[in-house]
């Protein structure tokens, strides 16, 4: 029977850059995609691959309203960096979609009326932390304090970076909200949920999950432990799962439930449908045919092992329940270090796509080494960026490009680009081992398919050496016999090369089309591995197809993703996890402290907090002292006239900002609690005998 495929990557969520790291997933589908859009129409006879934008939920919302922009507007700029990002490493989707968008609500809508129905959705009042000041609902992750267990500060409502400890905001010593400041309080309210602790959905969920070809075995294991081993006990480990969220919220109202709107997660998955469907709109396919329940087609799911709980339990119990069909299979890969670490900021490893391309780097270069690396399981990948310099140099250069590089001149100069026969025996190995590649792919066991691949290489290598073409090519002008020789090498080598690149394409998909121009031959399917070039074919004159790695551009890489690291200001919530975001002691040296003198101090007409100091940090003009003009949001706690002649600290190389009242030259430093227990501004002064202009480090 013919397949049809359904494939998703997880939606990135629209608040933030791609990365190197994001890349991993997107690169790894998109290779698995490619390699089913080159299988024969009788084999695959659609493959759609299908992604979107995670447009909703709080984070974005606080940083459109951060930005002074509306939600729908940072989406928008979002989706089309996004879509850059893709293009650039050449990740085809046929749908990149957005979550914000009529088809997938229509599809939320749906699902959740028919769990409804179902009598699965059920209204509680639950008790949840506000922000007072912000008058909102606070997600955990928005809620800071100090550590129950080892009192450090500034940690998140959920558990703690610095001894690991879980707990919730309650446990918090001084807790404030990471939004306003405020500390905050709980509140009732009612919230709607999925009852995935009612038998049928447990019943199902230990079935569906334990069968075959549904979830890798480290994930199905994971997931019996979610679920509980015994199968015969009523224990029940599933707790029901919170799909509502209060206004202010960027997402889907809930119908029938003014204020109330789905969580995120719930309206996240279902935007693979809204995407398909937007799809299936444009492009005449039938959307019931891929969800109806029996249905026959194919659905696969690659996702980060971060998001395994929401795909392999909350997803197919939301569908099954609904009426729809189930995943055939949800792929999960692991994280992607760099040099063996996390990538961090401050050390410039948290490398964007866009800085990748920026750099002038070649993205096949990438998918190159994530192909070589990747396997069907959890297991976290590296990129070593030495290796990676050496891998792609050895390998792809080295080895496949240079067959081409080092033949193909001499068909175009002495053969006038004419190819003779290629059907020689030493051809037929590569052309066999089409099938076992095949596997290797089918199975996303990319690392081994490239291994087969670069053992061919190394094998038509080999041959090439032997037969030393450059050597012939000295003699065969007047000798018929030489020439037929470097005829045959040089056309069994562009043949092997051919079939290489074949094998290379779902990894190097640009390369395979300008070497399918270079040989003048329609772009490459699976089945053409059994087709050699004929003889007599015509090819084209040969043009560089890839560069080798310099070390030099990787240093640049790493230091451009230093450069443009800056911290995060305090009050914006981090809503990315995943990287240290501890800075170097060369970025701290990049902010010069100056010792000040308050000189005067002043009220500013029509502003509330606000007083003009002008400071004395050492600086001359014409032989005089000049000052620098620094507003200052003191004025709640200090008496402009009783603050001429302190000494304090400023920023002296802020950027100059221009403010209503005049231009701001800098920034006295003072203290605040940001919980606001204890109230007041709290100038910094310096020890007796500091002078103005004395440097503070
Ligand atoms: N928006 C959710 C997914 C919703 S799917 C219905 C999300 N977004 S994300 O932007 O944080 O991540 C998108 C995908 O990239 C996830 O599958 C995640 O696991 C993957 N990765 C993000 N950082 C990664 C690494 N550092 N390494 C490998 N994959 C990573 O999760
Ligand atoms: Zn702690």
């Amino acid at each position: 029977m013919t397949r049809k495929i359904l494939v998703t990557s997880a939606l990135p969520y629209a608040n933030g850059a791609i990365h190197l790291g994001h890349l991993v997933e997107y690169i790894q589908t998109d290779i698995w995609v490619r390699f089913q859009k080159m299988q024969p129409k009788e084999r695959v006879s659609e493959c759609w691959y299908v992604c979107a934008d995670d447009t909703h939920g709080t984070p974005i919302m606080l940083r459109a309203e951060k930005d002074g922009i509306t939600p729908e507007a940072l989406i928008a700029r979002v989706h089309s960096e996004h879509s850059r990002d893709f293009a650039g490493f050449h990740v085809a989707f046929d749908n990149f979609y957005t979550t914000h968008s009529d088809e997938t609500r229509d599809c939320a809508n749906e699902i959740y009326s028919r769990l409804q129905k179902g009598g699965l959705i059920e209204k509680r009042s639950i008790e949840q932390y506000y922000d007072p000041v912000r008058q909102m609902f606070l997600p955990d992750r928005f809620i800071k304090g100090e550590c129950p267990k080892c009192g450090a500060k500034d940690q998140y409502g959920d558990n703690c970076e610095n001894c690991g400890a879980a707990y919730t905001p309650n446990d918090l010593i001084d807790p404030y909200s990471t939004v306003s400041g405020a500390k905050p309080e709980l509140r009732n309210s009612d919230h709607y949920f999925f009852r995935l602790s009612d038998s049928s959905c447990q019943s199902f969920l230990r079935r569906w999950t334990r069968e075959s070809g549904r979830l890798q075995p480290e994930a199905a294991n994971k997931m019996q432990e979610w679920l509980g081993f015994d199968e015969n006990s009523d224990e029940n480990k599933l707790t029901d799962w919170d799909i509502s969220r209060d206004a202010p919220y960027f997402g889907f109202e809930i119908p029938d439930a003014p204020g109330k709107y789905f969580y995120v997660w719930l309206d996240a998955p279902i935007g693979y449908m809204g995407s398909f469907k937007n799809l299936c709109t444009r492009r005449g396919i039938d959307f019931d045919e891929y969800w109806k329940p029996d249905s026959q087609t194919e659905l696969y799911h690659f996702i980060g092992k971060d998001i395994l709980y929401f795909h392999a339990l909350f997803w197919p119990a939301e569908l099954e329940h609904a009426g729809y069909r189930t995943p055939t299979s949800v792929f999960a890969h692991g994280f992607l270090t760099v040099d063996g670490a996390k990538m961090s900021k401050s050390r410039g490893t948290f490398i964007t796509a866009e800085s990748y391309l920026q750099q002038g780097l070649n993205p096949e270069w990438l998918r190159y080494y994530y192909a070589a690396k990747l396997n069907n399981s959890m297991e976290d990948i590296d990129l070593n960026l030495e290796d990676f310099a050496a891998r792609v140099n050895s390998d792809l250069v080295g080895k496949y490009i240079n067959i081409a590089s080092r033949c193909a001149g001499f068909i175009s100069k002495k053969f006038d680009g004419q190819l003779t026969t290629t059907d020689a025996p030493w051809l037929k190995p590569l052309r066999d081992t089409a099938q076992t590649i095949a596997q290797a792919y089918e199975d996303r066991e990319f690392g081994r398919a490239l291994r087969e691949v670069m053992a061919l290489a190394d094998s038509a290598n080999v041959i090439i050496n032997d037969r030393k073409p450059w050597e012939l090519a000295k003699q065969a002008d007047n000798n018929p016999e030489v020439s037929a020789q470097l005829h045959a090498a040089c056309s069994e080598a562009i043949e092997a090369f051919r079939l290489l690149t074949l094998y290379l394409k779902p990894v190097l998909p640009k390369v395979a089309q300008a070497v399918e121009a270079f040989l003048g031959i329609a772009p490459l399917t699976w089945s053409d591995a059994a087709k050699p070039l004929a003889a007599g074919h015509q090819i084209n004159s040969y043009t560089h197809l890839m560069t080798r790695i310099d070390p030099k551009q990787i240093a640049a890489l790493v230091d451009a993703n230093k450069a443009t690291f800056s911290p995060a200001p305090e009050t914006v919530a981090q809503t990315t996890v995943g990287h240290d975001d501890s800075i170097s002691i060369d970025d701290f040296m990049k902010i010069d402290l100056r010792i000040a003198r308050i000189v005067a101090a002043d009220h500013v007409e029509g502003a509330e907090k606000l007083i003009r100091l002008a400071l004395d940090i050492g600086e001359t003009q014409n032989g005089g002292m000049k000052t620098r003009q620094v507003f200052a949001g003191i004025k709640s706690a200090y008496d402009p006239a009783l603050l001429i002649g302190r000494m304090t600290m400023m920023v002296a190389n802020l950027a100059p900002r221009k403010m209503k009242f005049g231009i701001s030259e800098g920034m006295v430093l003072a203290a605040s609690d940001p919980n606001g227990n204890t109230p007041g501004i709290f100038l910094l002064a310096p020890d007796a005998g500091a002078l103005p202009g004395m440097r503070v480090k």
